[in-house]
């Protein structure tokens, strides 16, 4: 069965979506790489990295794409989500402003992208407790009433961080 030859080694196409320097970058860097910049700089364009992840003790590759939030650093959106069958929509919990957005992002990646995608809302910079502007409660109640997954991350302590990426890829599979 030819269908099934080619899904066998089939590589996921994640996304990773968000207003800029929500840490969609530094959260690639920990799941990928396990590094964190301090000082990281905005994303100019598009950059991808190919990850292996263990699902239910099988190898799958997650190929995953980090795009610009800054909108004049972007590259053109429907090449960036054609194929996508996966998305992290992140923002920080620290800026309200950020999670405000998710709306319009969740709009673009709908309006782009051709199959029904696994989307997951995250939370990131969980480690920011002190300047937290949005409660886990209303992270939670928004993906609710779009119908996503949802985590609270730190890109910074770790934390979650391959959860977000793992919960999507084992829904895909
Ligand atoms: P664009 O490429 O402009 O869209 O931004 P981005 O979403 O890729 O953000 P990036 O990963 O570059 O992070 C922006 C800033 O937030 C950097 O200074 C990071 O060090 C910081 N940062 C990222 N993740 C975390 C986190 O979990 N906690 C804290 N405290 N800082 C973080
Ligand atoms: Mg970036």
């Amino acid at each position: 069965n030819t269908e099934e030859e080619q899904t066998e080694d089939y590589l996921f196409k994640i996304v990773l979506i968000g207003d800029s320097a929500v840490g969609k970058s530094n959260l690639l860097a920990r799941f990928a790489r396990d590094e964190f910049y301090p000082n990281s700089k905005s994303t100019i364009g598009v950059e991808f990295q190919t990850q292996k992840v263990e699902i239910n003790g099988k190898e799958v590759k997650a190929q995953i794409w980090d795009t610009a939030g800054q909108e004049r650093f972007r590259a053109v959106t429907s090449a960036y989500y054609r194929g996508a069958v996966g998305a992290l929509l992140v923002y920080d919990i620290s800026r309200r402003q950020t999670f405000e957005s998710i709306g319009r992002w969740l709009n673009e990646l709908q309006t782009h992208s051709d199959m029904n995608v696994v989307t997951i809302l995250v939370g990131n910079k969980s480690d920011l407790k002190d300047a937290r502007e949005v409660t886990t409660a209303e992270g939670k109640a928004l993906a609710e009433a779009q119908g996503l997954f949802f985590i609270e991350t730190s890109a910074l302590d770790s934390s979650n961080v391959s959860s977000a990426f793992e919960t999507v890829v084992r829904e895909i599979y």
